[in-house]
């Protein structure tokens, strides 16, 4: 369970999908709100799940009010109402994640999905919502009925977010760390705090430097808003690294040097891992050092490009 999402809010809880979530959910210790069009059929819902688990933390709402309420708010309802529904709850998703599960299915040909002219249900949801809401899309390939049902669910979920190119390269980078939930990590170039708070759902801390204020700033309150508290910001010249703080049992260098410096090689732990680009401006190795004893192997892990790692021991501009 994650530490910075307790309430999630269901809108269209209450039908098939949204029911099989807050089932799973809520079993797994989350407090969750069932969103519905009117106050009394969330609390149906919400009354009809406690007669089988009267331990839960599960209350029904109107959609307005769940939303208000949540940490995260999920989009349940059919694709003819996804925009309806986000009209009604806007004010209340700013800052915060919103997953949309929605299949675009337009009646009558309901087999078939019809993309919309945005491309993608999810990122109709998006350009809707505008810059302030984190939309992720995810979960259009879970049938509901496994979720009603209480046997492992034997699939993957796809999770997409609006930047494609963004999010594969955090998805390497987080991979490659191998994190499993106890490290410490470093993370230098905290950018607009999105992997970080990738990394803090995996890791057990994380302190990120990034050198530009107005980019900290923005990350920092984005994340505290968010109730991300295992993550330490600073402000500073990241190639130095953070010296007090190591060794750290992994690091990652969102920017590309030539080398990797050596300031924060020496930073790394026994056993450590630490995930950099490096090479020339215009073509870079995505690289995976690992530290054992005095030992540090390196392997490159696929082609890339960062924006250049400025600073004493990167590049000078
Ligand atoms: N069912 C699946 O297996 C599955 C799998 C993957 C993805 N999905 C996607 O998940 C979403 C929900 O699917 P579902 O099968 O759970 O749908 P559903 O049971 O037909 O409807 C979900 C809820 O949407 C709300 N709703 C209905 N008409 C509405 C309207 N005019 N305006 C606002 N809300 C309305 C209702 O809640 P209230 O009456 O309480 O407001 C209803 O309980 C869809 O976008 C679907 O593509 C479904």
């Amino acid at each position: 369970m994650s530490d910075s999402i307790k309430t999630i809010a269901i809108l269209g809880g209450t039908g098939d999908l949204g029911g099989g979530l807050a089932r799973q959910w809520s079993r797994a210790g989350y407090t969750i709100v069932i969103g519905s069009r009117t106050l009394e059929k969330g609390q149906e819902a919400a009354a009809a799940l406690l007669t089988e688990f009267p331990d839960l933390n599960v209350t029904g709402l109107d959609n307005p009010a769940a939303a208000e309420q949540a940490d995260l708010v999920v989009l349940t309802v059919p694709f003819a109402h996804q925009l309806s529904t986000l009209d009604s709850v806007k004010h209340a998703l700013i800052g915060k994640v919103l997953i949309d599960v929605t299949v675009p299915l337009v009646p009558p040909k309901v087999g078939t999905v019809q993309m919309p002219a945005s491309g993608s249900a999810g990122q109709q949801a998006q350009d809707h919502l505008g810059e302030d809401v984190f939309v992720v899309s995810a979960f259009q390939n879970v049938g509901a009925m496994h979720l009603q049902e209480d046997h492992s669910i034997a699939c993957d979920v796809l999770v997409t977010g609006n930047k494609r190119a963004a999010r594969d390269t955090v998805i390497t980078l987080i991979e490659a760390l191998g994190l499993k939930g106890e490290e410490r990590v470093l993370e230098i170039g905290t950018g607009s705090g999105y992997q970080t708070a990738i990394i803090a759902e995996l890791a057990r801390q994380v302190f990120t430097i990034e050198r530009l204020n107005n980019l900290s700033r923005k990350a920092q309150k984005i994340l505290e808003g968010l109730n991300y508290m295992k993550i330490v910001f600073k402000m500073f010249d990241g190639t130095y690294g953070w010296p007090d703080q190591a060794p750290f049992d992994a690091i990652l260098i969102t920017a590309s040097a030539r080398e990797i410096p050596e300031s924060l090689i020496k930073q790394l732990g026994d056993g450590g891992r630490l995930v950099a680009p490096t090479g020339e401006a215009d073509k870079q190795k995505l690289v995976l050092l690992t530290k054992s004893g005095d030992r540090v192997s390196r392997r490159d892990l696929c082609d890339c490009k960062f924006v250049p790692l400025i600073g004493k021991y990167g590049w000078s501009q």
